[in-house]
């Protein structure tokens, strides 16, 4: 950008991370998952297409791979898959983002072609008796070019003293702006209303500067988890659908688990009150590692979502001798049917499949059966499964697989339940290590979508009605698949290596 000068903060994020990344081997990351150039990565910030290209941001710190005051990392793609690294973006270089740093928000191209990018100032508000800050969280705004971005003099926009009487800044972040068609902006923020729960609220703007608040969107009231974290609305296949991330989650039969987890309100908002009205809701993804979901709409009119795919709980997990941490999860296409949330890998990854392999009506029972060339680490398998016979019980699939270590899955049609294990693939840490959900209509036959990247599996049941996705460690030879079950089984199966179109 003409004229730009980086901070001292940010100069040094981007010589640091420029000399260090030389010391990631490519080999060693995921190959179609953004992983942070160097360092520890969270959420996904910034999702916007712009200048011909995606551009995905992200929580990050070059300098640790645990959380430490927040930059935005920065990379671009074509296909939302082959991922370039740019210089990171933002450093935490204001007094209002003293605390925390640069906390997590969204991005819009302005009418003059400039992307704008909103995000949450992480700044202080005094001290406690005891000594420690009282975080105040604000919505500042950073404008630029695709490359460098210049914080606004006028930051904070919004300070939140606007907000509802009783709420909180100390947790007031994650704001996600749109555009609406009449040219006017909005944006949609999580707080803390006055009953100490979480609360969406909304504030509107004419020129994405100088913003009001309109309206409170949704109230937790305590029943998913206490904060909602970053929130996101849009209307999709006829129906309005709220996103959050609660923190500090009850258990709640499988869909939903304790800890840091996902929620969608699939509704309408009521043109009287502007409130979302409740016709379902249920966890996105049901696996161990997926937080803190962003979307975009597409060029080509798809509504696309991308999520951390880690846990706050699970980064235990993290081994020191590494550079890097944190990934993010494919980038899913979203849909409405029947009031539920179906996601589907995009369908460029569908341009990356190669060596097809296929096996149709292979009988399988009790003894665990592997099939020629089912095999892999970044691989995107396809399995349907008939039921034999009345005495089928269970089927279970198992991958990264060794004589050692193994994941599995399991579908057990009498429970209606599908689980993921990770259990024995090479933890150690004993945090929670599987997860199960119920598998909407329980049907006898299921269709399952395994898509793997060295260090991931992301699992798509029947047609996408249910997501869970999990991080792995297990060692890369570990690359075998098997299949077998309780009872008798038909099976059709097609497996692709997944091949990035730019490398071959
Ligand atoms: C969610 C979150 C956000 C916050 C960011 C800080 O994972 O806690 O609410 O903006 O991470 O890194």
């Amino acid at each position: 950008m003409n004229g730009f000068v980086a901070s001292e903060p940010l100069a040094k994020a981007r010589s640091y991370e420029e000399h260090m990344e030389a010391f990631i081997e490519p080999k060693d990351r995921p190959v179609f998952h953004l992983s942070p150039r160097v360092g520890w990565m969270n959420d996904p910030n910034g999702f916007s297409y712009y200048d011909g290209e995606y551009h995905l941001f992200y929580q990050y710190s070059p300098y640790t791979i645990t959380w430490a005051p927040m930059h935005w990392g920065h990379a671009v793609s074509k296909d939302l898959l082959s991922w370039k690294h740019l210089s990171c973006a933002l450093a935490p270089d204001m007094p209002y983002e003293k605390h925390g740093g640069c906390f997590s928000g969204s991005a819009i191209e302005l009418p003059d072609g400039r992307l704008l990018l909103m995000y949450t100032g992480a700044g202080e508000n005094g001290k406690r008796k005891d000594g420690s800050p009282i975080e105040h969280q604000t919505q500042c705004l950073a404008v630029g070019d695709g490359v460098d971005f210049q914080k606004y003099e006028g930051n904070p926009v919004i300070d939140g003293s606007s907000l509802p009487e009783g709420s909180s800044t100390e947790q007031f972040r994650d704001p996600k702006i749109w555009r609406e068609p009449d040219g006017t902006y909005r944006v949609v923020l999580a707080s803390l209303g006055p009953d100490k729960s979480g609360q969406i609220v909304i504030y509107r703007s004419d020129d994405a500067f100088t913003w009001e608040f309109e309206k409170v969107l949704s109230r937790n009231c305590w029943r998913y988890g206490i904060m909602w974290e970053c929130p996101d609305i849009f209307t999709l296949d006829g129906k309005d659908v709220l996103l959050v991330s609660p923190q500090d989650m009850l258990p709640h039969r499988h869909d939903f688990y304790s800890g840091n987890g996902t929620l969608c309100i699939v509704g309408f908002v009521d043109p009287e009150t502007g409130m979302l009205m409740e016709e379902s809701t249920s966890g996105i993804d049901h696996g161990t590692d997926f937080y803190a979901t962003q979307t975009i709409l597409s060029p080509d009119g798809r509504r696309i979502m991308v999520a951390w795919m880690q846990n706050w709980d699970a980064i235990a997990g993290s081994i020191p001798s590494t550079r890097w941490f944190g990934q993010m999860a494919t980038p899913r296409e979203l849909s409405v049917r029947d009031g539920r949330l179906y996601q589907w890998p995009i369908r460029e990854l569908e341009g990356w499949r190669r060596n097809r392999v296929a096996h149709s009506d292979v009988a399988v029972g009790n003894e665990p059966i592997a099939l020629e060339g089912v095999s892999g680490r970044v691989v995107d398998l396809l399995v349907n499964v008939r039921p034999e016979g009345d005495t089928y019980q269970e089927f279970i699939l198992w991958f990264a697989q060794d004589k050692m270590f193994h994941s599995s899955i399991r579908y057990r049609p009498a429970h209606g339940t599908l689980e993921i294990s990770r259990i024995h693939a090479g933890m150690r840490r004993a945090y929670v290590q599987h997860r199960k959900c119920d598998i909407p209509g329980a049907p006898a036959e299921l269709s399952l979508r395994l898509v793997l990247d060295k260090y991931s599996a992301e699992v798509f049941v029947n047609d996408g009605v249910q997501a869970l996705s999990m991080t792995l460690p297990t060692v890369l030879t570990a690359d075998a698949i098997t299949f077998a079950c309780k009872g008798q089984v038909s099976i059709d199966v097609e497996k692709f290596d997944l091949v990035d179109p730019a490398e071959e």
